[in-house]
């Protein structure tokens, strides 16, 4: 397979790249330098040029605070560059999967989000996600997953990791928002099946194990070797200064279409986390994968 990557510079994206190419792609990773997505022009040019079977779209603008202030900037990227992509796979011939979140949900079910559950997005980033996903048009694969951790970038397990490492900081996180805790080493595999596979449609795609905020900084803290017992339990109403964008209390998604499809289910999300640990502090004497 041929495959185009977009935000290949950024975690998701960067793993995916180093996915397919694993597994033989031939695959081309465009970081923002390489092909600014809001570029329609570009965009075009350079998927005419490359003629790829597939594009997996990881680029996003996903600073979910500062979207509540610059939504221009989050609905240019999340949403508008999402038609110019779809556009451009559709004038070669090459399928579409692009990435979504789980902040397109209110949060307020009282059981985990299938893909048909009605959706009401309370942020700025979730509007513009959303948007994402109707101008990705029917025959794209949307990927909608939540939580996400990778050896490459900026996320909740290395968080924890820099502030546990301060043996005098006090940890205390929200355990009113629940969700699945997604790592891109399973990820990209799924994302990469969805392109094979030239699936259509919206996928709930994330790791099982439905944890809060709160039990997930546990799960990390026990994983590095840390006293899990450091981290207190706080609400969300409880955050202060309170964050800009308002996040989904149930974030869970039900993986319906992935199950019924017969796909491989993800794993509980305890072993990749523990991988990524491994590979983040080798001194724990776990082989990087
Ligand atoms: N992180 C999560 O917890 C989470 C949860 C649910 C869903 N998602 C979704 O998962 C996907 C991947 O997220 P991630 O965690 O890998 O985020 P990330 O690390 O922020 O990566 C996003 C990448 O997109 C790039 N980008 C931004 N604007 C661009 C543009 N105009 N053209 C091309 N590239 C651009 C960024 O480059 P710069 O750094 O140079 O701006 C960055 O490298 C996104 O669709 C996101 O919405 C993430």
């Amino acid at each position: 397979m041929k495959l185009v990557v977009t935000g290949a510079g950024g975690q998701l994206g960067h793993d995916v790249v180093a996915h397919a190419d694993r597994r033989g792609d031939e695959v081309i990773g465009l970081d923002r330098a390489a092909l600014d997505i809001t570029d329609a022009d570009a965009v075009r040019r350079l998927l005419g040029d490359l003629r790829p079977d597939a594009v997996i779209n990881a680029a996003a603008y996903t600073a979910v605070d500062a979207c509540e202030t610059n939504e221009a900037r989050a609905t240019a990227v999340n949403a508008t560059a999402v038609g110019h992509l779809a556009g451009a796979c559709s004038d070669v011939g090459a399928h579409l999967v692009h990435v979504s979140t789980d902040y397109v949900f209110d949060g307020t079910l009282d059981r985990p989000y299938r893909e048909d559950d009605p959706t009401n997005p309370q942020s700025a980033y979730g509007r513009s996600k959303l948007a994402g996903e109707v101008l990705a048009g029917p025959d794209a694969a949307i990927a909608r997953t939540s939580w996400v951790c990778g050896e490459h970038g900026d996320n909740m397990v290395k968080l924890v990791l820099r502030l546990a490492a301060d043996p005098d900081r006090e940890l205390a996180f929200v355990d009113d928002q629940r969700g699945h805790p997604t790592f891109t080493a399973d990820l990209a595999p799924a994302l990469r099946r969805l392109a094979v596979d030239r699936r259509r449609g919206v996928h709930h795609v994330t790791n099982q194990g439905a944890v809060s905020w709160y039990e997930f900084v546990r799960e990390i803290l026990a994983a590095a070797g840390h006293d899990p017992g450091r981290v207190r339990p706080i609400a969300t109403a409880d955050l202060d200064p309170p964050r800009p964008a308002p996040r989904p209390a149930n974030s869970v998604l039900d993986n319906a279409v992935w199950r019924a499809a017969g796909l491989p289910m993800l794993r509980d999300f305890r072993a990749p986390l523990a991988e990524l640990i491994g590979r983040l502090s080798p001194e724990r004497g776990q082989t990087p994968i």
